[in-house]
């Protein structure tokens, strides 16, 4: 080790230690939306960790997909002058927060310490950093444009994993024929969200970057975007009738019993096939989502921590235990995710991770790496929810694809 990595590792390992005295009798307080099977078990590896370093954890779990419930118990408790000391968040809410309140937590003294600046890759950066300053700890990469097969059902349909559109909808068919539920979907809007741009991109990279990235009106009320809502109707026509509110775990666990033979969401679906002891490649198949090979829609979950002076040696202990890059293997191969640093070997996650993680770098260089906008990487969350608004109410029939094209024009407008 060169004397210069050796004396910054020991000064990081005083500074730290001394952290862990002072924190000895702290807890956390952590307000996040990890409720389903696979997610408490991830969640569950950061308590552990921190336990080990002294620190306790005061659970403040709000059920709800995508965190919709959770940013809005948040608020309240923020409001009422009792905020948490760590919250999970997306993207565009970490900018808001840092923004309109000014209360979050400066971490640029551990992130310094620990070099974060060189491992955390620049696109989950820009939502870490305000103003030039660390204010979230980055904890994984999700991405959301992939499909979960149940191989079983696939090898029934055929076998072939869907690369288009129309082998899609042939497989769709016969899976139909075949007596099961084609698609395992829940009628949540954050989740018609998630389908809806996994459709978007299929329609291409620039397309994407016009109509959700640029919110170019052409782009928004055009006649690709007239076909993204054909084939939401076409996908909603392979959903089962009891979709209306269902939870996106259970909607997995339909794929993983064989009842439904496919779902499209992000790799968080991952972590209960996992949890449900099937395997990459024998129980089910991950693809990217039809004609986005090569293409990543991402979104990082990250905590924040509000300012409480007090707590602030077991807010800089977590936030250090956070981006250990050990606990980012330990913590991503659970979840379903993969590292939010550059320097975590791939060695211990599944063919599935190890494809993400790999897609992931490979987007980043051929600039066909873009945020996801139902998880809050593409907009802020008012053009967001204009965004759901016309697409769940289009993926339930209340209009047809060129009302819900202009629709579209007129509700992103708005929210501007
Ligand atoms: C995403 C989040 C994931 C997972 C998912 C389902 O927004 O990034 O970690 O929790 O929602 O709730």
């Amino acid at each position: 080790m060169a004397f210069t990595t050796a004396l910054k590792t020991t000064v990081s390992a005083l500074a730290l230690s001394a952290f862990a005295t002072t924190a000895m009798a702290e807890d956390v307080e952590v307000l996040h939306w990890w409720t389903s099977g696979s997610e408490a078990e991830a969640l569950g590896v950061l308590k552990d960790d921190l336990g080990s370093k002294g620190v306790g954890w005061n659970d403040m779990p709000v059920a709800g997909g995508s965190g919709v419930e959770a940013m809005t118990v948040l608020r309240a408790r923020v409001v009422g002058g009792d905020a948490p000391t760590a919250a999970q968040m997306l993207g565009f809410d970490i900018k808001d927060w840092a923004e309109s309140t000014g209360q979050l937590a400066n971490l640029d003294a551990v992130a310094a310490e620990e070099g974060w600046d060189d491992v955390v890759p620049a696109p989950l950066q820009d939502f870490s950093k305000f103003d030039g300053h660390w204010i979230a700890a980055p904890v994984n990469v999700h991405s959301t444009n992939w499909v979960w097969i149940n191989k079983k059902a696939l090898d029934q349909a055929g076998g072939k994993v869907p690369e288009s559109w129309d082998e899609l909808v042939v497989v769709l068919d016969k899976m139909k024929e075949n007596g099961i539920t084609p698609i395992a979907h829940g009628g949540q809007p954050w989740q018609d969200g998630t389908v809806f741009e996994a459709v978007v991109l299929g329609m291409g990279t620039d397309f994407y970057n016009s109509a959700i990235i640029e919110l170019d009106p052409e782009a928004l009320g055009g006649p690709q975007m007239v076909e993204v809502f054909d084939r939401m109707s076409k996908l909603r026509s392979y959903v089962d009738d009891n979709f209306s509110g269902r939870d996106w775990n259970l909607a997995s666990t339909m794929v993983i019993n064989g009842d439904a033979g496919m779902q499209f969401m992000g790799d968080w679906a991952k972590g209960e096939f996992l949890k449900a002891e099937q395997v990459p490649g024998e129980d089910f198949v991950c693809a990217r989502f039809p004609g986005t090979q090569g293409e990543v829609l991402f979104n990082s979950d990250q905590f924040v921590m509000f300012d409480q002076g007090d707590a602030s040696d077991a807010q800089m202990l977590m936030a250090s235990a956070v981006m250990d890059p050990k606990f980012q293997s330990a913590f991503n191969i659970v979840k379903g995710s993969v590292p939010a640093r550059t320097d975590v070997s791939g060695d211990g996650f599944d063919a599935c991770g190890q494809k993400g993680i790999g897609d992931f770098a490979e987007a980043n260089e051929a600039g066909s790496l873009f945020g996801s906008l139902a998880h809050g990487h593409a907009q802020p969350t008012a053009i967001k929810n204009a965004f759901f608004d016309v697409i769940t109410a289009q993926f339930n029939g209340d209009y047809d694809s060129q009302t819900a094209a202009e629709e579209l024009v007129n509700a992103v407008e708005a929210a501007k």
